[in-house]
């Protein structure tokens, strides 16, 4: 008779409720879906006054003449938005000494090798780029904007310094265009994670997977003072 591995009477899994863990709060997550709404007008209106190929792309708000007003507004309304979301999470995106061995072990990353990673706070290295790469593009284009905005600011700067201005405003709409495509590629291809921006609320395995340090800063502080 083969000896078996485990002992018939005793063990046996348990199912009881999965653990979840709070990510963001309601506030935190509709300001995201405003930036995100604000982000993809701009990028649609954008690309619309980018060239004249894309022009038809001005039919979306009602012609050339409302497309062209609309895009500073929304600029503005983003950077308000951002504003929001930087001064909640700023202090998360700090860099630290684990990010360096992360970068370090990044074909673990790709190939999901994760028991070789260091154990990390609530975002790693590649969200806290993207975080620090758009709040630098935004205030890039910002500042250019308004210096292009010649209904409201006509003497603000001169010809030369607004030329220059329009190509700062191209480069950085591009280089924020990428910087969009690789924050939602990381969204999707990270399961799990898109509900921590629809529900507020991501899996127990999730975070300790991806999130240990965090996960475990939060169960520590939940020991010594239980939540309500
Ligand atoms: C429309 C497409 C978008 C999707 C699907 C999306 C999805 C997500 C998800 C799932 C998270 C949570 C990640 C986590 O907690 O680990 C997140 C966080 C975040 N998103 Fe988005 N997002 C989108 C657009 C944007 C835009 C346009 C911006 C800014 C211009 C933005 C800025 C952020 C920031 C700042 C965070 C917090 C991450 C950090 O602080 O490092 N997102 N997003």
């Amino acid at each position: 008779m083969t000896q078996r591995e485990y002992s018939e009477s005793t063990d046996r899994i348990v199912q009881t409720e999965p653990v979840v863990v709070k990510r963001y709060i309601t506030f935190t997550r509709v300001n995201h879906w405003f930036t995100a709404l604000c982000f993809i007008v701009l990028m649609l209106s954008g690309f619309a006054l980018f060239h004249p190929a894309l022009f038809g792309l001005t039919a979306l708000f009602g012609g050339g003449q409302n497309a062209r007003w609309l895009h500073p507004f929304v600029g503005v309304a983003l950077s308000i938005s951002f504003l929001g979301m930087f001064l909640q999470l700023a202090h998360l995106n700090i860099l630290r000494r684990e990010d360096l061995v992360w970068t370090r072990h990044i074909t673990d990353v790709v190939s999901g090798n994760e028991e070789r990673l260091p154990e990390l706070g609530k975002y790693n290295f590649g969200q806290k780029l993207v975080f620090w790469g758009m709040f630098w593009l935004i205030l890039v284009l910002l500042i250019s904007g308004v210096a292009m905005w010649i209904q409201y600011f006509p003497e603000l700067v001169s010809i030369e310094t607004r030329r220059i201005a329009i190509l700062v405003h191209s480069v950085s709409a591009v280089l924020i265009v990428l910087v969009f495509i690789l924050h939602i590629f990381a969204a999707f291809w990270t399961q799990g994670t898109i509900s921590a921006m629809t529900r507020g609320t991501v899996s127990g395995g999730w975070s300790w997977r991806h999130h240990r340090k965090w996960l475990r800063e939060l169960a520590r502080r939940q020991r010594t003072k239980p939540a309500e």
